[in-house]
């Protein structure tokens, strides 16, 4: 059974609350407090609705861009508590812990997109892998005793040793991204020794959902076959197609991330399917949800292939089925058909979003090692 603590009431973390009043040790404030870095991305905005269904006072970590993107976040725009930080800025990591006093800390925030590690290595470096310290001092400066997770990555695996990969498996990252998720592993791990943090990480496989960014290859794939199918565009095009990943569903996903922070000890945990489909099966599933032929519309493009690829990813999630009770509820076939019903809906509705859209797959970015 695992052992949830009651809502954020973590023994001796002793919050504050906003007027400044301290909490005794022991006695919770009223509401449970959640900080999400990230909050504007995927995994952010699924976790966000999830802490506030659960009674979370929810705050998120916003940076300062000329246009705002917040889409995924706009139905929870007046229920959460938004405060401009960058990974990159420690004084602004720290006024944002103060101003929101958390109980739990979801470090989400990262340059996520894999090929573009490669165009962007430094900075790559700066937002995911050093990132990861500042949040972490951020926290000892501010509220040591608040519980932290971290967002790592099954990319951490890259040339596998081993398959499945668990928790013991050691890392042989392929990418610049994958090389700094195992440093923010890695810090995450030795400050939870060095300084007796709570401080877990969740080694996450890929997932996915209908609020996937439009580069990763699920979502970009149901997006085409939906836009194919009403008629907006005519070609998908695609990188290496034997390419396998173990996908999920980014919904199932969050509530894993939550579950290692209710445990009375922080752990490290694989969160996977157990289940590897490639990019074609991807395709052939997607196709057939939008009745569309594969041979008429999808093209190789030897730009999108990669200069190094990470094999065999499939994760073995039996110790977080075991010590977290988490399961996945979602199988791969589920989630692309959800996903291609999804994009149909948003393009067949029209809009801002779906032109804003459109414009952009229409000028991807190419990277330059092509
Ligand atoms: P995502 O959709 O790309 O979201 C990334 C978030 O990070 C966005 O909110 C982004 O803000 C924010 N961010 C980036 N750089 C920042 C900076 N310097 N300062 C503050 N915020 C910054 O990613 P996701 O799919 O939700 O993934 C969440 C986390 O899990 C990431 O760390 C990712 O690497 C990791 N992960 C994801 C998967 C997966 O399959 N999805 C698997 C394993 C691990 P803007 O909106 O301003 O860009
Ligand atoms: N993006 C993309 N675009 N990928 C393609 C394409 C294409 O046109 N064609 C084939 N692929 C292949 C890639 O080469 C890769 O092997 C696979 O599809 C998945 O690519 P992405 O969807 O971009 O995801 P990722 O696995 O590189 O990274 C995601 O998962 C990681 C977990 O392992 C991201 O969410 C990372 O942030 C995350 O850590």
């Amino acid at each position: 059974m695992p052992d949830y603590a009651i809502l954020g009431a973590h023994e001796g973390s002793a919050p504050e609350s906003p007027a400044g009043t301290l909490y005794p040790p022991g006695l919770m404030s009223p509401r449970p407090s959640a900080l999400i870095t990230g909050i504007t991305g995927q995994d952010g905005s699924y976790l966000a609705e999830f802490l506030l269904e659960k009674g979370y006072d929810v705050h998120g970590v916003v940076r300062r861009s000329s246009t705002e993107k917040f889409d995924r976040i706009e139905h929870l725009r007046d229920r959460v508590t938004l405060h401009q930080a960058d990974l990159l800025d420690h004084r602004s990591l720290v006024d944002a812990l103060r101003a929101a006093r958390p109980d739990e800390i979801y470090n989400l925030a990262a340059m996520s997109f894999v090929a573009v590690s490669w165009i962007q290595p430094t900075l790559t470096a700066e937002f995911t892998g050093l990132g990861v310290t500042r949040m972490l001092e951020a926290m000892r400066e501010v509220c040591r005793d608040a519980r932290f997770y971290q967002a790592s990555s099954s990319e951490m695996f890259g040339k596998v040793r081993e398959v499945p990969q668990n928790e013991h498996t050691p890392f042989y990252p392929r990418s610049p991204y994958g090389v700094a998720k195992a440093y923010g592993h890695f810090i995450t791990v030795n400050y939870r020794e060095s300084y007796d943090l709570h401080a877990s990480s969740g080694i996450l496989f890929n997932h996915e959902s209908p609020r996937r960014g439009l580069e990763f290859v699920t979502r970009k794939i149901t997006w085409h076959a939906a836009a194919i199918k009403l008629g907006l565009v005519d070609k998908l095009p695609l990188g290496n197609l034997d390419a396998e990943r173990d996908w999920g569903y980014a919904k199932d996903y969050v509530e894993a991330m939550w579950m290692m922070l209710q445990r009375d000890s922080p752990d490290d945990y694989v969160v996977a399917t157990g289940t590897a489909h490639s990019v074609r099966d991807c395709v052939e599933i997607a196709f057939d949800q939008a009745g569309l032929e594969i041979a008429h519309h999808v093209e190789i493009d030897e730009s999108l292939k990669r200069p190094a690829e990470v094999d065999h990813l499939i994760g073995d999630a039996s110790k977080a089925r075991r010590e977290l009770g988490w399961e996945p509820r979602t199988s791969f076939e589920e989630l692309i058909r959800l996903m291609v019903d999804a994009d149909h809906e948003l393009l067949r509705g029209g809009g801002q979003a779906a032109t804003a859209q459109l414009s952009r797959t229409r000028s991807e970015a190419k990277p330059d090692w092509a």
